[in-house]
């Protein structure tokens, strides 16, 4: 009997594939005909072959290469960048110091690695980790940094070189903001934690280097000194990613004007990007590449030329219509969108926090506490629009109103554990953690308990 069943059923199918084969054929006889009729006038090309085993395959190694091009891309991509660090302001010369055909002083390891810079374990050869690890590599000699830097060993800073040897120019890289290393070899020397935010990195410090730093006061029609004010305000963590279109150097208070640098993690499924919600990630990465970075790119947006008295700067440089000779980013954005989804938020290592205490926490944040009212999980926040008024915020406007939404962004919180360095909000406002949580408690209205506020605190640090 299950043999007589099997037979059946495997007549019934080879039948049925026989309907399909007949129909296909059919089908096919259409589109012949159909084609035999336009080729009098316009000969089509020959009738498409269905793929026979679907599409999946080809979907998967479609995937495969984004995420490797993607990788490349946010590593060690420089977008042409070098025209402006290297070529313009000349960043690569005080770096490389007199000694090394550049100027001044230069900068050592060490103080490289003290400005936030970090070493990728994975470029160094053997016998040099060999020698780092018994001490015999002179860390305050900048000739290291230079042999550091042909060894693409620096995190995404590129040196471009001379037929002799000497530095020619130097480009930046995504990762230069968004990743950091794990320290396995060293402090600040590890293997690379893509997307993390590097809260160490003094930007304005690197940038303050620069012995040309005339062509940025001119941009913004101010002087060289008051250029170096700026860069010094911000701080490790910080940059300011809107200082080229408003000019707003400083806060009314006197305070910087700067942004922490948040993760390039954990973004898969959330609408908004930046603190201040601008648009989607392929929206941010063009307009970082090309107006921030001054890779070679088009970036387009309108509300940049839209208001002179919220962006007087874009309007007189026109950068909110930015259009390089060459465009050498619009063709990686996919790529880079893709790999920037693929990053996990990292989870928070057993032990750093109490498992007890952050289940007792999740309540208050889905309940009593009225979190996830936007910060829904496990996006952490809104699906949709997460945009809210400093108003509503309970904070000042000053960063919202430097934004075209006038709003601050649901932040997503999955791996804060990862950047709790520089503190909390979009300017680091609030030291830790329970320093927000007391904003809320004040601002909501919520009378929070003192152990409801220490639960929600350890829930905070394990998501
Ligand atoms: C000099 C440091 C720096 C560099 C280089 C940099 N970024 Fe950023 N990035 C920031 C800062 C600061 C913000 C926050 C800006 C804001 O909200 O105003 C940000 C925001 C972002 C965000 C939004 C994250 C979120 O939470 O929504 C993404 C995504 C991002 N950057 C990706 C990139 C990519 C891709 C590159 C390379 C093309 C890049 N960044 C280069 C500093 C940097
Ligand atoms: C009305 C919507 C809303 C509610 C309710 C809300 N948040 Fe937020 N949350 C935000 C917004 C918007 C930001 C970004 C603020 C900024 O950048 O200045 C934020 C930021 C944060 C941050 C800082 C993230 C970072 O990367 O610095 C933490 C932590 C946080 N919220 C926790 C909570 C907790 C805990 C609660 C409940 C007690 C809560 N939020 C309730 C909208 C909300």
């Amino acid at each position: 009997m299950t043999s007589r069943r099997t037979d059946t059923r495997t007549d019934h199918r080879s039948k049925r594939s026989g309907m399909i084969t007949v129909a296909v054929a059919g089908m096919a006889a259409g589109v012949l005909a159909a084609a035999g009729a336009a080729r009098a006038d316009n000969a089509p090309p020959a009738p498409q072959k269905m793929p026979a085993a679907g599409n999946e395959g080809e979907i998967n190694k479609y995937a495969q290469a984004m995420l490797a091009d993607g990788r490349k891309i946010f590593r060690s991509d420089t977008f042409g960048s070098e025209a402006f660090w290297g070529d313009v302001l000349g960043l690569h010369k005080a770096i490389a110091g007199e000694k090394n055909s550049g100027v001044g002083p230069g900068v050592s390891p060490r103080t490289a690695l003290s400005v936030g810079l970090k070493v990728d374990v994975d470029a160094l050869p053997a016998d040099l980790k060999k020698q780092l690890g018994a001490g015999k590599v002179n860390l305050d000699d900048p000739a290291t940094t230079v042999a550091l830097l042909k060894l693409n060993a620096v995190v995404a800073v590129t040196a471009f070189a001379n037929a002799d040897g000497s530095v020619r120019s130097m480009g930046i890289q995504c990762a230069l903001c968004h990743s950091t290393v794990d320290d396995s070899f060293a402090p600040g020397i590890g293997k690379r934690l893509d997307g993390w935010a590097n809260r160490d990195l003094n930007v304005g410090a690197i940038v303050g280097l620069a012995p040309n730093l005339k062509p940025i006061g001119d941009m913004l029609g101010v002087d060289v000194a008051t250029v170096r004010k700026v860069l010094a305000s911000w701080g490790p963590g910080r940059y300011d990613a809107l200082l080229d279109k408003d000019g707003k150097a400083f806060r009314p208070d006197g305070k910087q004007a700067g942004t922490l640098i948040p993760p390039a993690f954990g973004l898969a499924g959330i609408n908004l990007s930046t603190w201040t919600g601008f648009g989607s990630v392929p929206y941010w990465n063009a307009y970082v590449a090309t107006t921030q970075m001054h890779g070679m790119g088009t970036f387009v947006d309108a509300r940049f030329g839209a208001s002179k008295k919220q962006y007087p700067v874009a309007q007189k440089t026109n950068s909110g219509n930015t259009r390089a000779a060459s465009d050498d980013t619009t063709a990686k954005l996919p790529a880079l969108q893709y790999y920037q989804l693929s990053i996990p938020a990292p989870k928070a290592p057993a032990g750093s926090y109490n498992a007890a205490a952050f289940a007792r926490g999740r309540e208050v944040f889905n309940n009593k506490g009225r979190c996830a009212g936007c910060h829904v999980p496990p996006l952490f926040t809104e699906p949709g629009s997460g945009l809210h008024s400093a108003k509503e915020m309970g904070v000042d406007s000053f960063s919202a109103d430097r934004s075209p939404t006038h709003a601050y962004r649901t932040a997503p919180l999955a791996g804060l554990w990862s950047h709790q360095k520089g503190g909390f909000y979009h300017d680091g406002r609030f030291g830790t953690l329970l320093d927000v949580v007391n904003h809320y408690d004040a601002t909501l209205k919520l009378k929070l308990a003192t152990e409801e506020k220490s639960d929600l605190v350890e829930y905070l640090k394990g998501i």
